[in-house]
């Protein structure tokens, strides 16, 4: 990448807001970094690496042309060019004030991460003056941060530092910097983060029934109140409000009352609903939001897109299977956008919404009747609209969809809906809607991407959220097909490898082709950070489908806290993740126990014996504005609970959670409880099942 490049996207990603506290190996253009199948030659990055080895050539001719005569203030410069293909570049070159061409220096020894010598975290910054203040540096990367300033005239390209700074503390002022609050400064070396202790497993995850609707989806209110939305797969959106930590009182909704009614335009069958809801991050004042469904064409004249099987992606609708005598592509995704303006003085303050779709953002016609994901959420840090795709159905993707960069199915999309597209904008880059794509979308650097893809290789994303701490960790649960169900971070451009991949392994599609090995070696996939093998949990039942859930950022379970949750939503297993060390991206998993409170507002004791799982069919996970964190299962809402409700030990619960229990109300009898749900959402967890694992 040249450095003009290189700046334009330093400053973009300044522009546009990003969060400055990465902690995740990122590189500065917000792409994973990856494994490198050739070695750098010049810079000393082996592996993982956020350069290519043209880069690296690109840096050796860079320094070459600097033409530094001494040999130790070469090899610091050296070191410090080579930052840039550091895993952790975006963390070293980010800052708060201004974009920066060259990593914080370290300035200090009061670091929390190391680096490979503990004698170069030494203040690295005073080695670079004091070794290289003397000594001439054509086109000096120092230069560059004078901008602004005033500094003595340079009559040549050659200068010393000297030149350029009139102290040690001038130079160190300007680029140096301590590592911090989840940043880190370059200390010669490349980075390596300070292994901790690992943390012992928890306990256990100790529940509290709070409700026994059945839903898919929850979305906080966005206005910081104890209220949050739910829906179900039929259609419906309820506005709830949430009882406190430990009042022992119930989720309050109003079945009766929803806030807003979509079961006429949605198509609820086996596989088909609705599948996910987002409020505009400045709901509080414009009242808008949107909702995920699916439609039937058929019997509905709002329903009508173009379909997703076509020739630009090698397939032809006509020959599309028609079971019980479906049209091609007569079911479809959409995404809609309503208000809540107009039902109340204030968007915050309404209970129900305008009835009336008020604008069509995406609609597209699906292949199958399985695999098309539709959970959407807003970007905490940019505010745009990532739309979740699976591979549209079929076992094995039999059209090869997910690897198709002309093809929307199998990917995570990013759009803009605060501005709308013109009709030529939408004609020139194929649009399928009412949004507009952000600058920064991968295509900009890779043509033959669709523009809305941020990533690809997705076979069925089944719940994806954004650490409320760290915002670049945007985490993703893919259903896998035959072996391994996995958690993705996701990442912009990242390719996720289905159909080549399932997990780490090479899947061998069943019907179509196989891939050929230059088609293996043509993807750099991302592989999985979390999952389990189907083999863990399918001793009875011989399937898996996996659930995504949350980083836990709540106090009410503290040692739950920073930890990833996820469960197998057929199996009712659950696994918490944790990182080690904090900011590697790499995790150790550990099946948790999980147990009822003993005081749970709605009894929830789980039946000795029983056969089905504890909890039903674990949907999704939602978060509250508290950070608190709840399960939706086929049998009902539970909210993750204190530790000692349940008798598990955790040591820090009472240092940093002083609440009391409040009494609970006396509980009916559990084994009703569970046996009356079972009955009445069978049909439902069947074709449930169905979609989201064949
Ligand atoms: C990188 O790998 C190459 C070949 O495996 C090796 O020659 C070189 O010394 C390695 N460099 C570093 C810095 O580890
Ligand atoms: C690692 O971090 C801990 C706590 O932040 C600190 O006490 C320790 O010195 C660090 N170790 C290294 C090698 O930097
Ligand atoms: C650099 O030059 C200054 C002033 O001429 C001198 O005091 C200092 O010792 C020199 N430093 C090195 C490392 O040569
Ligand atoms: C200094 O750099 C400028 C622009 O890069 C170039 O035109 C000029 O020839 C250079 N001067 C010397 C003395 O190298
Ligand atoms: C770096 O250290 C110098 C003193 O050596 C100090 O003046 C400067 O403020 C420090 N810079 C930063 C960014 O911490
Ligand atoms: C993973 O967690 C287990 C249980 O706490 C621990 O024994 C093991 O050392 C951890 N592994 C790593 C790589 O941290
Ligand atoms: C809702 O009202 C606000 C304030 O009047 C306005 O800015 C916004 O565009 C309206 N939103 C919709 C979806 O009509
Ligand atoms: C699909 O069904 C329609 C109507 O039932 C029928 O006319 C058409 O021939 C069928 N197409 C295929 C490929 O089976
Ligand atoms: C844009 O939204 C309007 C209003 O909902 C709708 O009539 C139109 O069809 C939409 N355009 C596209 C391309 O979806
Ligand atoms: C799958 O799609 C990729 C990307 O379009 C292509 O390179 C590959 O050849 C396809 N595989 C088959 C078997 O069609
Ligand atoms: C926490 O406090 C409660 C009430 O004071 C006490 O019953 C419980 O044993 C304490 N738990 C721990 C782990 O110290
Ligand atoms: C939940 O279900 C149980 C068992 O059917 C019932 O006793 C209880 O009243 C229900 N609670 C609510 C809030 O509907």
């Amino acid at each position: 990448m040249g450095s003009s490049q290189f700046l334009i996207i330093l400053l973009l990603s300044f522009l546009l807001n990003f969060c400055p506290c990465y902690s995740l190996p990122l590189c500065t253009d917000s792409r994973a970094p990856l494994p490198e199948k050739t070695s750098l030659t010049f810079c000393p990055y082996n592996g993982t690496s956020c350069c290519s080895p043209g880069d690296d050539k690109q840096l050796k001719t860079q320094f070459d042309a600097m033409n530094i005569a001494d040999s130790g203030c070469a090899s610091l410069v050296k070191s410090i060019l080579c930052a840039k293909c550091d895993q952790f570049s975006a963390d070293l070159f980010s800052t708060s004030s201004a974009p920066r061409q060259l990593p914080i220096l370290c300035n200090s020894t009061t670091s929390a991460i190391s680096t490979q010598s503990s004698q170069a975290t030494n203040d690295f910054c005073t080695k670079v003056w004091t070794t290289c203040q003397n000594v001439s540096i054509m086109s000096s990367p120092f230069a560059a941060s004078l901008k602004g300033q005033a500094p003595t005239p340079v009559k040549s390209n050659s200068t010393k530092l000297t030149d350029l700074w009139q102290s040690q503390n001038d130079f160190c002022n300007a680029f140096g910097g301590a590592s911090g609050d989840g940043s880190v400064c370059f200390a010669g070396e490349p980075v390596i983060l300070n292994t901790t202790r690992p943390l012992s497993p928890p306990g256990g995850l100790c529940l509290e029934k709070i409700g026994n609707g059945s839903y898919l989806d929850m979305a906080a209110h966005p206005d910081g109140s104890n209220r949050a939305f739910f829906t179900n797969q039929q259609g419906k959106i309820w506005l709830a409000t949430i009882p406190d930590v430990d009042s022992g009182k119930m989720l309050e909704l109003d079945e009766a009352n929803p806030f807003l009614d979509l079961t006429d335009e949605v198509h609820f069958d086996t596989q088909f609903g609705m599948m996910g809801i987002a409020f505009h991050p400045k709901f509080s004042q414009n009242g808008r939001f949107f909702a995920s469904f699916n439609c039937d064409k058929q019997s509905w004249a709002g329903c009508a897109g173009r379909c997703s099987c076509n020739s630009d992606v090698d397939c032809d609708p006509s020959k599309l299977p028609n079971d019980s005598g479906t049209r091609p592509c007569q079911f479809q995704t959409v995404i809609a956008e309503f208000t809540a303006n107009g039902t109340a003085s204030q968007p915050s303050e309404a209970k129900t919404a305008g009835p009336k779709e008020v604008r069509r953002i995406f609609t597209m016609g699906l292949p199958f009747t399985g695999h098309h994901g539709g959970q959407i959420l807003f970007g905490p840090s940019d505010g745009y609209l990532y739309f979740m795709m699976g591979d549209g159905g079929g076992t094995g993707d039999p059209y090869n969809f997910s690897q198709n960069k002309k093809s929307l199915l199998g990917k995570i999309m990013r759009l803009d809906v605060d501005s709308t597209p013109s009709a030529a904008e939408i004609t020139k880059l194929g649009l399928w809607g009412n949004y507009t794509i952000p600058k920064d979308n991968p295509y900009i650097e890779d043509k033959e991407l669709q523009p809305e893809i941020w990533t690809l290789g997705m076979r069925n994303p089944w719940r994806c959220s954004f650490d409320s701490a760290r915002p670049s960790y945007f985490m993703c649960a893919d259903t896998g097909q035959d072996h391994y169900e996995e958690v993705d971070i996701i990442t912009k451009g990242g390719n996720y490898g289905w159909r080549i991949y399932e997990g780490t392994r090479l899947f061998t599609p069943p019907k179509s082709p196989a891939e050929n090995t230059s088609m293996i070696s043509s993807i750099n996939p991302i592989f999985p950070v979390m999952g389990y093998n189907h083999s863990d949990v399918n001793k009875n039942e011989g399937s898996a489908s996996i659930t995504g859930g949350y980083f836990y950022r709540s106090t009410t379970d503290p040692c739950m806290s920073g930890r990833y949750l996820y469960a197998d939503l057929y199996a009712g297993a659950m696994w918490a993740g944790t990182e080690s060390p904090e900011g590697s991206g790499t995790f150790n998993t550990t099946e948790i126990p999980f147990n009822c409170a003993g005081n749970s507002p709605i009894n929830c004791a789980f039946v000795p014996g029983s056969t089905v799982p504890a909890l039903g069919y674990i949907f999704s996970y939602g978060e509250d504005n508290n950070k608190d964190v709840y399960l939706l299962a086929s049998s009902g809402v539970y909210r993750v609970a204190r530790p000692s409700r349940c008798k598990y030990t955790c040591s820090k619960e009472n240092a940093t959670d002083i609440a009391t229990p409040a009494p609970a109300t006396s509980p009916p009898s559990a084994a009703v409880a569970f046996t009356g749900s079972y009955k009445n959402l069978a049909v439902l967890l069947l074709s449930f099942w169905l979609m989201v694992v064949s």
